[in-house]
């Protein structure tokens, strides 16, 4: 069982962090790139919109070969660009078949998360007006953070094919393999305080949740604050970076990594770790997976809106209800706590606050930020 970790409640005011549940993460990655020490940082490359093209092109005529020069002259660019472009998209698992001379043909719809894609399912959304994909990228907190210091605004979603330094909560990584999950953080500005962050962790739970049933009709269960269950494993994870002043937080960035195609995990993951695929024998799209996500958090993240003020009253009773109906670790099981030293007891449900609350031989404790993992008596 992955735990929490304990979080980081320096006096670091107004610069990036983390929430109190979600703990300070890792230096990112180096880049490759080399930048100026005041200058903007660059974002990963994002994915060529040609690339988006070419794939609309073979999409509307799935059943005809198309030329190399044609898909050339549609883009404005050289053949052989062309054949780069394609050899990307075969790395991907598209199956486009053909070379220069023949002309190319896809053979199935691509399962990729291209805005091309995604924007028309999630019409009507805040997510639907900015959508950056990336075939490759070290994380997309890590871009979303840096974008959110330069402006980007509420409602941005920065998702990837494949991530190779994605973080996961207290410091650990997030393993992302390509073209098997959805790698996806989006910017919010909600108007709220840092305190109040706890509510849109939970509710981004329950979002997932949501969206998962949704398309596959599982129901997951949620573990405190945020990860998603299917039959006791991992197949869902949620990061929330913020950067924030003492009484109001600027933006916050919410990454979900959910695990949709994986095939197998690397052992030391096998018992805590899974995939839809895992769980049902057969794989899912993970544009309708995305999708339902992003509509789903949309629903929780309006929801939140009216009750902004601290603790927002009805909101965040009813988060809690809803949340402690959908887990089934939060009331009376047998747990120990990472914090203050460790300590174990029995989950007694969550606070109003939205803090997880353990009865122990001494009195009733509140889990503020720490590991909380379940003791299995056989
Ligand atoms: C956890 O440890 O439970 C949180 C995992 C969060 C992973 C997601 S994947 C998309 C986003 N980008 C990252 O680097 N991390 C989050």
């Amino acid at each position: 069982m992955v735990g929490v970790r304990p979080g980081c409640y320096g006096n670091h005011l107004g610069r990036v962090r983390s929430v109190p549940h979600n703990p300070p993460i890792k230096t990112p990655a180096k880049t490759r790139r080399t930048r100026s020490r005041h200058a903007a940082p660059e974002p990963e490359a994002r994915t060529d919109g040609r690339i988006e093209r070419i794939v609309r092109l073979l999409t509307d005529h799935a059943m005809m070969v198309i030329s190399g020069t044609k898909l050339a002259e549609e883009l404005g660019t050289s053949r052989s660009a062309v054949w780069r472009f394609v050899q990307q998209l075969r790395g991907l698992g598209v199956e486009i078949t053909g070379h220069p001379a023949t002309g190319y043909q896809l053979t199935s719809v691509p399962d990729l998360l291209l805005p091309e894609f995604v924007k028309p399912l999630v019409k009507g959304s805040i997510f639907a007006e900015r959508l950056h994909h990336y075939f490759r990228v070290g994380s997309t907190n890590a871009e979303a953070m840096n974008a959110a210091a330069h402006g980007e605004p509420d409602g941005s979603v920065f998702i990837a094919e494949e991530q190779t330094a994605g973080r996961g909560r207290g410091g650990h990584s997030w393993l992302s393999e390509k073209s098997a999950g959805v790698y996806c953080s989006v910017v919010l500005r909600p108007e709220i305080s840092p305190a109040d962050t706890l509510a849109i962790s939970l509710a981004a739970g329950l979002a997932v949740r949501a969206a998962v049933q949704e398309v596959t009709s599982l129901v997951a269960d949620l573990r405190w604050p945020n990860d998603v269950l299917l039959a006791g494993k991992k197949f869902c994870g949620i990061l929330i970076e913020m950067n924030a002043e003492p009484t109001r937080v600027r933006y916050l960035v919410l990454g979900i990594g959910l695990n949709v195609n994986q095939g197998s995990f690397p052992s030391a993951l096998e018992n805590e770790a899974t995939s839809l695929r895992l769980e049902t024998g057969r794989t899912w799209s993970r544009v309708e997976l995305a999708a339902a996500l992003l509509k789903s958090l949309h629903r929780e993240y309006r929801a939140l809106a009216p009750g902004r003020g601290a603790h927002a009253g009805k909101p965040m009773a009813e988060i809690i209800r809803r949340f402690e109906d959908a887990s089934s670790s939060a009331r009376g099981r047998q747990v120990r706590v990472e914090e203050e030293g460790g300590y174990e007891g029995v989950t007694e449900g969550l606070d109003a606050s939205g803090f997880l609350r353990v009865r122990t031989a001494t009195g009733l404790r509140t889990v503020i930020s720490g590991g909380v993992k379940e003791i299995v008596i056989h």
